[in-house]
């Protein structure tokens, strides 16, 4: 088959695999091909076992594979063949040198530009997928255009608002596709043959354009508010639980003011995920090195708050049972940093475990997904840890429950049958306010919600 054009995405994580799936699926006209230096990932992706765990993703990587859409590890080839090429390395915290612990460490992506440098033999444009800093991509420039070999790059920027567990459906039915580019007449062209392609599938008044630094700017600047959100409310929830007062009748009443909207209003045991935190800690440390400080405070507040929701889960858990966790069991509902999703990237649960080990308590851990991640991340621990699929034989012995993720299994667990199976007194510890608080106590439980009173039997 004759393809229009010919598509090559850099990294085949959590970003490249669905969004390119998504090109496939929706733009038959073109070949899409994705690259990764991780072979195992490569060939996970070409299995009936694909990496990422995101519903409906299976359904159009399978229906897309081997027609117009291709997994692989031949990133030279990729390179030649292609004629726009996306982005989308790691760009994780830097955990070394200057700017460690805040800056992004962007080695991953200058290797891919180095790379495409090296083996480009025609005018290509590049899309930084990836969250950078603002200013990337003149540094991708400087390194393309470093050698004289008269291929012309343009680069434009095109971050992925996606969030995980609902990928497919951010990426069917967008809020918004922001491309930014260079307001040079070529600059410009290259923003146009991106926007073509979201045309295929999303309206016109969701695709958005600007320069290329409010682009970049403006991915971080969103994460950092979604954030905010969060550490707000979490904030008050434990004014709440000073008070008496509750915090989804106080979310409840600030979230029906339409200029505040009703949505990421739920107070949690924390956020998690791998990029609310990076890319906080990556704009403050922009402004720090912008020499604005003030600035830099105001949004490191965002991450403090959250790990002293943490800290504070923990400390709940330990002052209701009696200032003593050695010896006890806790079964952690939960270890995905949120529901519908595998991944367990900076989770909260991963914390909470390695506080509650430290305070000498046995785990016993169940997540619908996310056990094989959970295994990986609480390795060496020196502690007794089970993982457990089934959340019922999870809980047998235990003394209390703390749910972590707000997995719709959990709602609809037999909790009576849990009570019996469970050392007394038994109690739950809701990190995500996702139960019927009134019925677990009146089935025998001590209730420690967030940001609510307590129901206990004490
Ligand atoms: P990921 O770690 O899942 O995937 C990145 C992939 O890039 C890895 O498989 C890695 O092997 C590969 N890679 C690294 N260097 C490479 C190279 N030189 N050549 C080929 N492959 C290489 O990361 P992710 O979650 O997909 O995130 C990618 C970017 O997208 C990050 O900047 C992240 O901040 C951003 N982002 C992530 C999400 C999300 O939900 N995970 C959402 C929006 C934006
Ligand atoms: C987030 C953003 O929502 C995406 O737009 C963005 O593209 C992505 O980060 C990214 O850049 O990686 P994601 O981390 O997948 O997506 O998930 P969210 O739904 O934003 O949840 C993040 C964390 O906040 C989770 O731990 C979740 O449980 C928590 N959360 C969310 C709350 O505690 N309360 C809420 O009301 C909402």
């Amino acid at each position: 088959m004759i393809f229009e054009k010919n598509i090559l995405c850099i990294g085949a994580g959590y970003v490249g695999g669905p969004t390119m799936a998504m090109i496939a699926h929706k733009c038959r006209q073109y070949k899409i091909m994705v690259v990764d230096i991780n072979a195992d990932r490569i060939a996970q992706w070409n299995s009936d076992d694909i990496p990422i765990y995101e519903p409906g993703l299976d359904e159009i990587v399978k229906a897309s594979r081997g027609i117009n859409l291709f997994f692989s590890t031949k990133i030279e080839q990729g390179i030649k063949e292609s004629d726009i090429i996306f982005v989308s390395v790691n760009t994780p915290t830097k955990t070394f040198g200057a700017g460690a612990g805040m800056a992004a460490d962007l080695q991953y992506w200058e290797k891919t530009a180095r790379q495409i440098r090296e083996y480009a033999e025609s005018d290509k444009i590049i899309v930084e997928k990836s969250t950078l800093p603002v200013k990337t991509a003149l540094a991708m420039e400087r390194i393309l255009t470093s050698t004289d070999n008269g291929i012309h790059f343009d680069i434009l920027s095109n971050p992925e608002f996606l969030a995980e567990g609902t990928a497919i459906k951010d990426l069917e039915n967008p809020d918004r596709v922001l491309i930014g580019s260079q307001e040079t007449p070529s600059g410009l062209r290259a923003r146009d043959e991106l926007v073509k392609i979201y045309a295929q599938w999303v309206p016109l008044e969701h695709i958005i354009t600007s320069n290329i630094w409010s682009s970049e700017l403006s991915k971080l600047v969103s994460n950092a508010f979604l954030a905010q959100r969060i550490s707000s409310i979490n904030s008050i929830s434990a004014l709440c639980e000073k008070t008496d007062a509750d915090i989804s009748e106080v979310a409840r009443a600030v979230g029906m003011d339409s200029r505040l909207g009703n949505r990421f209003l739920n107070s949690s045991v924390g956020f998690g995920g791998s990029c609310f935190k990076k890319d906080i800690l990556n704009l403050v440390y922009l402004c720090r090195n912008y020499g604005l400080d003030e600035v830099a405070d105001y949004w490191e507040g965002v991450v403090a708050i959250n790990d002293y929701q943490e800290e504070r889960f923990v400390l709940k858990i330990l002052n209701a049972m009696f200032n003593t966790l050695a010896g006890k069991k806790i079964c952690l509902f939960g270890f995905a940093f949120k529901a519908d999703t595998g991944d367990t990237r900076e989770s909260p649960a991963i914390f909470i475990s390695k506080r509650l080990i430290e305070e000498r308590s046995e785990l016993a851990i169940t997540d619908p997904k996310a056990l094989k991640n959970a295994m990986i991340d609480l390795n060496g621990l020196d502690g007794e840890i089970k993982y457990i699929e089934d959340p019922y034989e999870a809980a047998i012995g235990s003394d209390a429950i703390a749910v972590m993720t707000e997995w719709g299994v959990y709602k609809d667990i037999d909790y009576e049958k849990v009570f019996r199976s469970m050392a007394k007194p038994a109690f739950i510890f809701d990190g995500r306010n996702i139960l019927d608080h009134k019925k677990l106590f009146e089935v025998g439980f001590n209730v420690f919600p967030i940001g609510k009173p307590a129901l206990t039997h004490f």
